[in-house]
């Protein structure tokens, strides 16, 4: 029986292959799953089952993982801004290890997390990912030194140094530049005595959508091969993948809820848009889609402006999408390679629900 719409249907079996791939693309790094991609309880199981650690942008995330028993002192706390509270309560329950990239930061930790371990955010070239990450966080590698120059005279750990290359990334080249700028940072900080701990090559590992994406070994050999050349082993290597690991195991499925002809352009009206689930594609100048198909499989093709179910205009997240043009109310268009940062987004906005997670494979 087909799960109601809307919903995403996930396969953990797919998810637990994706960990086994990068982890074999990737021998000698530690999996932290940034979990903001999808918190399902069943995903975070999933993983934690095969060995995965975990990342977290707030103290709700950190709780999350708590309520099915991850010890937080594995935890990193990567969010580079993180609001008093959470790094005080994230602190009381065991998390040492917190991500900055500002003077305030460090001055917030020390006070509510004294004596934790921190690491600094590089901003790097992340040009070549479709969602880029580094105009909100990061600092070049002269202030990330002095950065942690300041952790350590307020009485912090100077632990490492991580960087986002941008989501759905598609150079090798991106993680080649980012992990020397962490080696040259590494290299000035041997001048002062202070040797870091961990190198985090945070995420931005792609999943294949309409397009292909760079093979995870292809990235891996760059990773392994910069790795090292870095000026000393540091004891912890750690990469936070989102994106990768879930994407592909993922269908979101929604059924048409109208038609209408406007001008020269179809547009289907659809149980998700911009507010249950199909953020993403607005975040993309030029576009973006996933894979789509529908349960009326038709050569007759039109191409359709995609719109959410909302009265909000913003609502609107594709346009010339060819798909048949025999769709109807109750038909349903499913989203391939769906399962990251799509519910994660999604809204009860006028009060439609967001779709439910279904879960299949084991
Ligand atoms: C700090 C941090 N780490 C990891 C990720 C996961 O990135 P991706 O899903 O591209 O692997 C994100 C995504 O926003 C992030 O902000």
């Amino acid at each position: 029986m087909s799960p109601e719409t809307p919903c995403l249907v996930t396969d953990l079996s797919q998810v637990g292959s994706r960990y086994d791939q990068l982890v074999g693309a990737l021998p000698e790094i530690s999996v932290f799953y940034a979990m903001k991609c999808n918190p399902a309880p069943e995903i975070l199981r999933a993983l934690r089952s095969r060995g995965a650690g975990f990342e977290i942008a707030s103290l709700g995330e950190l709780r999350a993982l708590q309520a099915i028993g991850v010890d937080p002192a594995g935890v990193l706390y990567s969010n580079p801004i993180k609001p008093p509270a959470h790094i005080e309560a994230a602190a009381a329950a065991g998390v040492w290890r917190f991500g900055a990239d500002s003077p305030g930061e460090l001055a917030k930790i020390s006070e509510l997390a004294p004596g934790a371990a921190v690491y600094v955010r590089l901003r790097v070239d992340d040009s070549t990912s479709h969602f880029p990450l580094s105009g909100k966080f990061g600092t070049d590698v002269e202030d990330a030194y002095h950065l942690l120059l300041l952790a350590q005279r307020l009485g912090l750990r100077p632990y490492g140094v991580t960087f986002h290359v941008g989501s759905q990334c598609e150079s090798t080249e991106a993680w080649r530049t980012a992990i020397r700028a962490a080696g040259t940072l590494m290299e000035m900080l041997l001048a002062d005595g202070i040797e870091l701990e961990m190198v985090d090559l945070g995420g931005g590992f792609p999943a294949s959508y309409v397009a292909g994406a760079p093979p995870i070994e292809e990235i891996g050999e760059i990773i392994a091969k910069e790795i090292v050349d870095l000026p000393y082993r540091p004891d912890l290597i750690a990469a936070e993948p989102g994106r990768f690991l879930v994407a592909e195991a993922g269908v979101l499925a929604a059924a048409v809820v109208g038609r209408a002809e406007r001008g020269d352009e179809n547009w289907l009206y659809l149980e998700v848009g911009a507010f249950h689930g199909m953020a993403e594609p607005l975040q993309i100048p030029g576009g973006w889609t996933y894979p789509m198909w529908t349960s009326r499989p038709s050569d007759d093709l039109l191409p359709y402006t995609l719109c959410g179910p909302t009265c909000d205009s913003a609502d609107t997240f594709a346009h010339g999408v060819l798909l048949p043009g025999t769709l109807t109310v109750g038909d349903v268009v499913y989203f391939g390679s769906a399962g990251a940062y799509t519910l994660s987004y999604a809204t009860s906005f006028n009060a439609f629900p967001p779709p439910t997670q279904v879960f299949v494979g084991s």
